[in-house]
């Protein structure tokens, strides 16, 4: 048995982890997965998260299964971060917690599928690797919208409309609300209106993937396009996750929501969801979902939580600021303006494989074979050696 199995090549981003924890070398950096380091490169607690956590143990509610779709009061945090507190308009949104934002894109995954056999995904060039992987794995046809403008490293407006208005109806659009990855550039409102135009006018299907609500600008803006959408009574799907606004990564916290402008669709919708889950994992896990509900709906934690996350949020601007400042000394003809215009945790540097290759065997420095780099992994006391190194490669 299984002598045939193909050998797996690894996953470029996950396998970053791995490699550098076995490099020895004592000057090494980690500027490849996403997660947010602070100024010591240590994965944070949230003191909020770790307060909520204290006060569950003190009096765990009852052991035993959630129902499938998840806790309600959880789902209730995920229908105010997304939509606002004063909800949907008209509509309705079926929302089910899951594991992890890749577990959300799955599980919507499944959903279309069963909904809309014959539909392709189209997701951004370039996009997060596993986009593609998680759809192809749910039995869809991948193709891509041109998104990255190499010249500008900003986004490619013009190319964008025309592959989204060459697309099919019922096509499946990924997109990203805020914080882009792997590019960390984000359409500003009017784009996002003409973005939304092409939609509507092709009848797609907008699947909307938010990672880093708060990385950008405030819980608020970052959620802007949703607003917009409901504002629009568009149908739409979105996968959130608080692997990184709350630091849980290993808790596996996330979200699908489905917004239908016609209410008494939605409990169809739930239903469907609710056979998806059934059939892959039965229902989510408790403890992570417990330490969210106790920050977000106490209001003294929720207040914490969110000058905790403003806290990760300056970091990072203030260590796009300082890399920026730090190659105009080390390569001043390297024009470094992106690194200040993309936002949230991904900087897309346009190094190619070979620079980032370099990088890692000269000087310990880990970051996607993309070009994309973690900007959290910088602190001060390796800024300057990045900067430097990248000097070299160039
Ligand atoms: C990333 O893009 O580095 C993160 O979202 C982690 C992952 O699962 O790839």
């Amino acid at each position: 048995m299984f002598s045939k199995l193909p050998t797996y090549a690894g996953d470029p981003i996950l396998g970053l982890i791995g490699e550098f924890e076995r490099d020895e070398r004592p000057n090494k950096v980690n500027l490849g997965v996403g997660i947010y380091q602070d100024e010591n490169g240590d994965v944070p607690f949230l003191p909020s998260v770790l307060e909520a956590e204290r006060r569950y143990l003190a009096s765990p509610r009852k052991a035993g299964y959630l129902p499938m779709e998840g806790d309600a009061r959880y789902r209730q945090v995920i229908r105010n971060l997304l939509f606002g507190i004063d909800g949907t308009g008209v509509g309705e949104v079926s929302i089910v917690q899951t594991v992890g934002g890749s577990g959300a894109l799955r599980l919507g995954a499944d959903f279309l599928k069963r909904a809309y056999p014959d539909s392709r995904v189209l997701v951004s060039d370039p996009t997060w690797d596993n986009h593609i992987g998680i759809f192809e794995g749910a039995g869809f046809e991948v193709g891509q919208y041109r998104y990255f403008d190499p010249k500008t490293r900003g986004l490619d407006m013009d190319w964008m409309l025309i592959d989204l208005g060459g697309a099919r109806p019922q096509d499946v659009v990924l997109l990203a609300p805020c914080c882009h990855n792997p590019t960390g550039v984000d359409p500003n409102r009017d784009e996002w209106c003409r973005i939304l135009d092409v939609i509507q006018s092709r009848q797609l299907i907008p699947f909307l993937d938010i990672a880093y609500q708060g990385f950008a600008e405030n819980l608020e803006d970052d959620a802007w396009v949703i607003r917009e959408m409901v504002h629009r009574r568009m149908d739409f799907i979105v996968s959130s996750s608080f692997s990184k606004i709350l630091s849980l990564y290993g808790e596996r916290c996330g979200a699908l929501s489905i917004y239908t402008p016609i209410a008494s669709r939605a409990s169809n919708v739930l239903g469907q969801l609710k056979l998806c889950v059934r059939r892959n994992y039965s229902s989510p896990p408790t403890h992570g979902m417990e330490l969210v509900v106790g920050v977000l709906t106490d209001v003294e934690l929720r207040a914490q939580w969110i000058r905790e996350l403003a806290g990760m949020r300056e970091r990072i601007r203030d260590m796009r600021n300082r890399l920026k400042e730090a190659l105009a000394r080390t390569a001043p003809l390297f024009d470094a303006t992106f690194l200040v215009e993309q936002r949230g945790m991904f900087a897309y540097t346009g190094l190619s494989e070979e620079q980032i290759r370099a990088l890692r065997d000269e000087s310990g420095i880990y970051a996607a074979a993309s070009g994309r780099i973690c900007v959290s992994g910088l602190n001060p006391s390796n800024i300057d050696y990045v900067a430097e190194a990248i000097a070299k490669v160039l």
